[in-house]
């Protein structure tokens, strides 16, 4: 199968793209593997033809949208995100109406219909810079993710509206698991994504992005790190890292979503040229402007 997908690539001037959690087997036959700002910035400076992206539903559209000339198959047409779910176009509009004279900023995991309603789009890795761009006297209001957006409040010192949403993958890690954690591996690092809650993140040494985790794994001194994430990065981690250990803050913290794609659905999806991620060129519009000014920071 991987012989036939590398054959396919050539053939169609393709690269496949896939987020840090996806499966091994997935992540292994990438040409590149990497958190939301890093596969947005390498969708928008790739020269191939097709783009197989490996991930959930809205990152694809977020290719789709930086990459209009392009071919954005997702080898899964139903791979969703919980949290991307949490705020509808009506309710953001109802929001926004109440405060007229906010900025609104989006967490990238969210739909394009909620993109195009915002101003700005970030992601875990650029959140504080983002929010940072706006002058001090205008209000924000920050969707989807309460979690992140209170970490993004602590982080810039700007004061932020939030949006009751939440991804629930991350919120099942609980402090009693980095309590236990920490009890049983004394000597390891604790780092955590934003997305996890408030009493997790207190409890962390470090807090990044799935990118930031794998920068810091690979430069720090550190030999044992505890990982407050999807369980998908540890595949990641260990492969990029064979001399250190690392142990999951929990084993339930799996996104069935990110799990969805396979060797076999990547290999039809290249085969048959399948499912293209296409977006009405109105709402592309609207929708590319958070992520363009994003990208521009
Ligand atoms: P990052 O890889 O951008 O940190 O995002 C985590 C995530 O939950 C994506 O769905
Ligand atoms: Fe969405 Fe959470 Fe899954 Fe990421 S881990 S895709 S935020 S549900």
């Amino acid at each position: 199968m991987i012989e036939k997908i590398e054959h396919l690539k050539r053939e169609q001037n393709a690269i496949i793209l896939a987020h840090n959690y996806q499966l091994p087997e997935v992540q292994d036959v990438a040409d590149y593997t990497g958190d939301s700002l890093g596969l947005s910035i390498q969708a928008s400076g790739t020269d191939a033809e097709v783009i197989v992206f490996c991930g959930v539903h809205f990152m694809a559209e977020t290719a789709a949208l930086i990459c209009p000339d392009k071919l954005v198959l997702e080898p899964h047409r139903n791979a969703g995100c919980l949290m991307a779910d949490m705020i509808t176009v009506r309710q953001l509009r109802e929001w926004k109406r109440r405060h007229p004279d906010a900025a609104v900023v989006c967490y990238v995991n969210s739909t394009v219909e909620i993109k195009a309603e915002s101003d700005l789009c970030c992601t875990s890795a650029n959140s504080v810079k983002v929010v940072q761009s706006i002058p001090e006297d205008r209000p924000i209001l920050f969707i989807p993710d309460k979690s992140l957006g209170d970490w993004t409040a602590k982080q810039s010192g700007r004061e932020l509206m939030l949006w009751e949403g939440y991804c629930p993958t991350h919120h099942r890690i609980l402090s009693e698991d980095i309590y236990k954690a920490k009890a049983a591996h004394p000597d390891a690092v604790v780092m955590v994504h934003p997305e996890c809650t408030a009493d997790v993140i207190a409890l962390a040494d470090e807090v990044f992005s799935t990118g930031g985790m794998g920068r810091y794994a690979a430069e720090s001194a550190a030999r044992e790190m505890i990982v407050g994430t999807e369980i998908g990065m540890l595949h990641r981690l260990r492969k990029d890292n064979p001399g250190k250990t690392f142990y999951p803050a929990s084993p339930l913290a799996d996104c069935v979503n990110m799990k969805l794609n396979t060797l076999e659905k990547i290999l039809w999806s290249l085969e048959d040229r399948v499912y293209e991620v296409r977006i009405p060129e109105e709402l592309a519009e609207r929708a590319r402007r958070p992520i363009e000014r994003m990208l521009a920071l």
